[in-house]
């Protein structure tokens, strides 16, 4: 365990994801020596503050990551795709959170609540994937249950916030919205169809085999974070018009039977869950709740009366700050004090 200072830099830091970054580093307990902040050339001149401090944000090049140690990336996938290798090659470990390399056999996919082990696998090429935002939350509810009594089967819906798409998309539901109680015409750009009052089964690109690359994300991207590619899941991904905090309906069957009372226990001690189960008192979670925060949610937890062993569920967290900065941070927080 070393406690080595760090040079860090984000990469996209005038980004949703990026800025958040920036919070979840001042609120961190990494041992910073320096931070770097890095975004297009379209942003050089803007400054960012930090714990009191205003630093320039500069153009991301191959020469911004000389003398560091490790990056936090939220520039989008092609940028990772580009710039990761560069940073690696520079002796600065990447910790992404884009899709670019979460596939990748030779990259850890971590959260640090179910496979923080897998960290020391950074080594392979100086990256380290953030997983999807809805994976994240849903891995994080799920794994205690898995490791349990075994988990054959998941069924998902989400309920996603516009955040996950980025500064654009969040602007885009406030103007159509604004636009629309005024009785004024309103611009589409971000998504295909009006976002404004209205739910969009339609996240990421469509796949030859009908699904999203969201919902594929999360069938491999469970698997790969929970170890066990005989994980059965089926998901349907849904934009829907909230600013922060996915929400996720979730089924499962299990291997042996577990009652709701028992996952409701199991929960309740797991890292980084909170249960919130009361509903006779309307008491279940609520995107509202888990925006700014960093624990995930749980409520409704039910018996599934349709089959022999199965659970109802849902499941909320701050797609933002779990879903994406927080759990970059705490990867990095973990890599710098078992590994640097
Ligand atoms: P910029 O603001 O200069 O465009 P979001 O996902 O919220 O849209 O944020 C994307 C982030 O990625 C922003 O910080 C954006 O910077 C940054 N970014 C996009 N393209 C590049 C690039 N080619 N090089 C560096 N940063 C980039």
């Amino acid at each position: 365990m070393s406690r080595k200072s760090v040079h860090v830099a984000v990469a996209g830091a005038t980004g949703a994801v990026g800025n958040q970054m920036i919070t979840c580093l001042e609120e961190s307990n990494l041992p910073l020596k320096s931070v770097k902040l890095l975004a297009s050339k379209r942003s050089v001149g803007r400054q960012l503050r930090f714990r009191g401090d205003l630093l320039p944000v500069e153009e991301m090049t191959p020469e911004s990551f000389k003398g560091l140690d490790v990056a936090l990336f939220s520039a989008g996938g092609g940028t990772s795709k580009q710039f990761a290798p560069i940073a690696a090659d520079a002796g600065c470990v990447v910790v992404d959170n884009s899709s670019a390399w979460r596939m990748d056999p030779d990259v850890p996919l971590v959260v640090p609540e179910v496979n923080p082990h897998a960290i020391k696998d950074y080594t392979k090429k100086g990256i380290i994937a953030n997983p999807n935002c809805s994976t994240i939350q849903m891995v994080v509810a799920l794994n205690p249950i898995h490791k349990h009594c075994g988990i054959k089967r998941i069924v998902v819906s989400t309920y996603q916030a516009v955040s996950g798409t980025g500064k654009k998309a969040i602007d885009e539901l406030f103007d159509q919205t604004r636009a629309m109680i005024n009785f004024l015409d309103y611009a589409k750009q971000v998504y295909p169809h009006r976002i404004a009052f209205n739910c969009l089964p339609h996240i990421d690109v469509f796949q030859e085999n009908g699904y999203t690359k969201e919902e594929m994300k999360m069938l491999n991207e469970t698997r790969k974070i929970m170890e066990d590619d005989s994980i059965a899941v089926t998901a349907t991904t849904v934009r829907v018009p909230v600013f922060y905090g996915h929400c996720e309906a979730v089924n499962i069957e299990t291997s042996r039977h577990i009652s709701a009372g028992h996952v409701r226990q199991l929960l309740s001690s797991a890292p980084g869950v909170k249960v919130m189960d009361d509903p006779g008192n309307n008491v279940y979670p609520l995107a509202t709740d888990a925006a700014g925060q960093d624990l995930t949610l749980v409520g409704r937890i039910r018996q599934d009366e349709s089959i022999e062993n199965g659970i109802n569920m849902w499941i909320v967290a701050d797609n933002i700050r779990k879903g994406a900065a927080t759990n970059t941070v705490q990867i990095a927080e973990l890599l710098v004090k078992e590994y640097l």
